[in-house]
């Protein structure tokens, strides 16, 4: 059987309140379009076209890496309007699959549950629907006696009687192509909103007498459909446990699951431990045996196997084997930190190579530096890359000692073994395995307290 899809994603979004296009609201970290053309995708369907219209440039712009059409619905007047923007796009043979872009949780499990209840009851137009405890908002999938379908009526529209059916339609259908552009043109907006509505296809196709079925959906999660900010977070916890369940099953641990927050293309290793308050962002990947310690938050970043982290914020970097970093560290963008690193507290990295084996147990500054091994980096120590106009480069070559309260001012290099004393500030080349000591030597004035007593009391 041949399908294409129609995702329709052109609707204004008003519930949400927000200039951004409802559909490029986010999901855990990916927005409701790019998920459910991924999954219409993954359902085995290659032709797509998108509906978009309002926002559409940046709709359109955020969907340039995918493989679907467009077509434009200036003005947005109903699902049925939108659906016939489309009509170009769709063939004469075969099944269109339609959906809506507000509805982020779809499965491609179900797409294709639809296609084969379709095909099985050789269809004309099925309606995938839901019962729900909490109807409000929905379409109402109004039956006949005998269970027959009859029409989808909108909330707006719907009688007393009528509301209370707790069977709704979804958004999603699956149309016999050359069906569906005979009658879209028999639409009509002589409704509440004054809409063309897709859903009166329904009761056009019954009064045809075209085989017209639903497909009911058992987990109405799925179809939960977003227009407003609450039903937003609703989709969102949905997805959050979603994604912390499958980790689960890989033989990842979590502390609290409903307080951990993974975007869907995060990997993370077995016998990892999240602790509650953890956020995984982008393309994350996690090894083997981590500790995400609680609050931690790390986006595109890659973390090896054994790994312990705790109250970092982790940004586009790379921790190599068995480090720790934290608590309350900080590693910015581009930097690498080796094997067996220790990254204190209150250490900001910033664009930096960390060589294996060294220490920057707390309270320092490395930016634009490249750091050998087991080098160790006292309390204190501010890498000065920043002249006020711009950034330089620090060198601390292998075994280096660089002892605490030192200033580095860049462009400056330590050689192999140098050894900075305490609160020095280096302006100057450190040559290999040389003692560096640039401070004030100390005096001692003996007496001189008692004496300042003495005249402070005669002032009395
Ligand atoms: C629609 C259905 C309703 C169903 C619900 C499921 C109709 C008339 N109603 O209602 O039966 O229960 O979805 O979530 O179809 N859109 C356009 N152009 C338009 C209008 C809408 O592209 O002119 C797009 C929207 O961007 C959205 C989708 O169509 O992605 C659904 O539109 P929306 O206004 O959210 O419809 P609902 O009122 O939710
Ligand atoms: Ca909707």
């Amino acid at each position: 059987m041949i399908y294409s899809a129609v995702i329709l994603a052109a609707g204004a979004g008003t519930r949400m309140k927000s200039r951004i296009p409802k559909v490029l609201h986010e999901i855990c970290g990916e927005n409701m379009i790019r998920r459910v053309i991924g999954e219409v995708k993954a359902s085995g369907i290659g032709d797509i076209t998108v509906v978009i219209g309002n926002g559409w440039e940046e709709v359109k712009k955020n969907l340039k890496d995918f493989d679907v059409g467009f077509a434009l619905q200036k003005e947005q007047l109903g699902t049925g309007h939108a659906v016939q923007m489309a009509e170009k796009s769709l063939t004469d043979e075969g099944n269109v699959i339609i959906l809506c872009g507000d509805m982020p949780l779809i499965r491609r499990y179900t797409i294709h549950s639809l296609m084969k209840s379709h095909e099985n009851s050789n269809s004309d137009i099925t309606v995938l629907t839901a019962k729900v405890e909490r109807p409000f908002g929905y379409g109402r999938i109004v039956k006949g006696s005998r269970g027959e379908l009859i029409k989808i009526v909108e909330e707006r529209d719907a009688d007393d009687k009528e509301r209370k059916i707790n069977e709704i339609n979804s958004g999603v259908y699956c149309f016999r192509s050359n069906v569906l552009k005979k009658h879209l043109c028999d639409l009509s907006s002589q409704n509440e909103q004054g809409e063309y509505y897709l859903t009166d296809l329904v009761e056009i196709g019954v009064k045809n007498g075209y085989i017209v079925k639903t497909h009911e959906l058992i987990d109405s999660e799925e179809i939960l459909g977003v227009n407003s900010r609450k039903q937003l977070a609703e989709a969102e916890a949905i997805m959050r446990k979603r994604i912390v369940e499958k980790h689960m099953d890989q033989g990842v641990t979590f502390i609290n699951p409903e307080h951990s927050y993974i975007d869907s293309d995060v990997f993370i290793g077995m016998d990892t431990i999240i602790y509650p308050g953890v956020t995984l962002k982008g393309n994350t990947v996690i090894g083997e045996n981590c500790i995400i310690g609680d609050n931690s938050k790390i986006v595109d970043s890659t973390i090896e196997d054994g790994v312990e982290i705790q109250y970092a914020i982790i940004k586009d970097s790379l921790v190599k084997k068995d480090t720790t970093v934290g608590p309350f560290a900080y590693l910015r963008p581009g930097s690498r930190i080796g094997e067996k690193v220790k990254i204190g507290d209150f250490v900001e990295i910033k664009n930096s190579v960390i060589g294996d084996g060294t220490k920057a147990s707390h309270l320092a500054y490395v930016g634009d530096a490249q750091v050998g091994k087991n080098v160790n980096i006292g309390c204190g120590v501010v890498f000065v890359n920043y002249n006020g106009k711009d950034k330089q480069k620090v060198i601390i070559e292998d075994e280096a000692f660089i002892g605490s309260n030192v200033n580095l001012v860049a462009p400056v290099k330590v050689n192999k073994r140098g050894f900075v004393a305490a609160g020095t500030t280096v302006t100057l080349e450190v040559p290999e395995g040389t003692l560096c000591i640039g401070r004030e030597k100390q005096k001692h004035v003996k007496g001189w307290v008692d004496r300042k007593k003495l005249k402070e009391n005669k002032e009395k």
